[in-house]
């Protein structure tokens, strides 16, 4: 009896290291698109949590994370002197799967690619229904994950892990 074998079948075989390659859906990698290039802004190799970075959640997160009416939105609660706990290696509320701040890995947190990106994992970009933060706040909340994101203080024994950005 002759077995008939689709002619085009060994063809397809060929092909699907190829189409598991091209498969677009990585799913450790966190989905971040349509989103703005820092290169422009120098490199900061020193970044203290309280004297850089919470003043850029006072002024641009109020109402929903800083000084809201009755819960912080997400259950993220970025008021002095909580944020901090409330940021590293902290799950997202909303996706356990997604880390707030993962140290050393700006584009591994999604409290960066919140900030940084229009395309996000879960929900919209930061701050919601605002203009998004200056380039140069949007590099430093980068650096300062990059530094390892030091709680206070200064961050000198991270510099050896600095590259130049661009
Ligand atoms: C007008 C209200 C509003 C403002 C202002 C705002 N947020 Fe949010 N934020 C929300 C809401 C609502 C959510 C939940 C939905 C979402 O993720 O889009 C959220 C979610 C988040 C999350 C995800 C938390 C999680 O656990 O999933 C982060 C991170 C975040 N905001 C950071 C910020 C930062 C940083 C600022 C200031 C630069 C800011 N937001 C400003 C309302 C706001």
């Amino acid at each position: 009896m002759k077995i008939r074998v689709p002619r085009r079948l060994p063809a397809l075989l060929l092909a699907l290291p190829v189409l598991a390659q091209a498969w677009p859906y990585d799913a450790a990698a966190p989905l971040a698109e349509q989103c703005d290039s820092i290169d422009s802004v120098p490199m900061r190799q020193h970044v203290n949590y309280n004297e850089d970075i919470q003043p850029i959640w006072s002024t641009r997160c109020a109402n929903c994370h800083v000084d809201w009416g009755k819960f912080p939105s997400a259950d993220l609660d970025l008021n002095p002197p909580n944020s901090w706990f409330f940021l590293y290696n902290e799950h997202s509320s909303q996706d356990s799967a997604l880390v707030r701040v993962v140290p050393n890995q700006p584009w591994s947190s999604l409290l960066f690619t919140k900030l940084n990106c229009e395309v996000v994992d879960v929900g919209v970009r930061m701050p919601r229904g605002r203009t998004p933060i200056p380039l140069n706040e949007q590099a430093l909340v980068h650096d300062w994950i990059l530094a390892g994101a030091p709680e206070a203080g200064d961050d000198t024994i991270f510099r050896a892990r600095f590259e130049i950005r661009g």
